[in-house]
């Protein structure tokens, strides 16, 4: 299989534009792009993005966000991890390894991830090696969360 290549996106017009044609497109990029026209945002600062361009086009993309140990409710005994979400792949460029190339980079910060999987893509996070968490209704209200855990 092909290795695809993972990029930490930076905030700019261009990249604000290819998101729009991500289904998640929603109020945090709707927020990036007002910073940017108000001149809030500095042009090309990172991101909490990262993604894989096919050409020049943006095909997959997720969020890692590091969540501080104090703030851990998911592990035991706490400890620092990753917030992955926003995992997509545009529909044409699903099953190519598009989404198991971002999952392995994540995995590669060796850090325990949490993620709330989208409906209809448990097998895909199994395959990931991901497992579900004890459901805590006050902490995870409707989500299902799934975590890994490096060796
Ligand atoms: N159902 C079952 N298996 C799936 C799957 C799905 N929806 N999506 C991926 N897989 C499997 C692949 O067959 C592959 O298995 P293999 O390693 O045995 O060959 C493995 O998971 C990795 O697949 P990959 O090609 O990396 O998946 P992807 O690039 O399509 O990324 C998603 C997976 C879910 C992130 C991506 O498809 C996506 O964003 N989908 C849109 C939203 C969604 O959840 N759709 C689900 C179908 S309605």
């Amino acid at each position: 299989m092909a290795a695809f290549k993972v990029e930490k996106l930076r905030v700019n017009y261009k990249t604000l534009e290819e998101f729009k044609k991500f289904k998640e497109y929603g109020l945090q990029e709707l927020s990036m792009l007002e910073d940017l026209q108000a001149n809030i945002m500095e042009d090309d600062i990172e991101s909490p993005f990262y993604g894989i361009y096919y050409g020049d086009k943006l095909v997959a993309r997720m969020s890692l966000y590091r969540v501080d140990q104090k703030e851990d409710k998911y592990f035991n005994p706490p400890q620092e991890y990753l917030e992955l979400w926003k995992l997509e792949v545009l529909a044409d460029y699903q099953q190519k390894g598009f989404g198991k190339a971002l999952v392995e980079y994540a995995k590669g910060y060796n850090l325990p991830i949490k993620t709330n999987p989208r409906i209809k893509s448990a097998e895909f996070w199994s395959k990931m090696d991901f497992v579900p968490v004890e459901y805590d209704m006050e902490r995870d209200f409707g989500a299902n969360p799934l975590v890994w855990y490096p060796n």
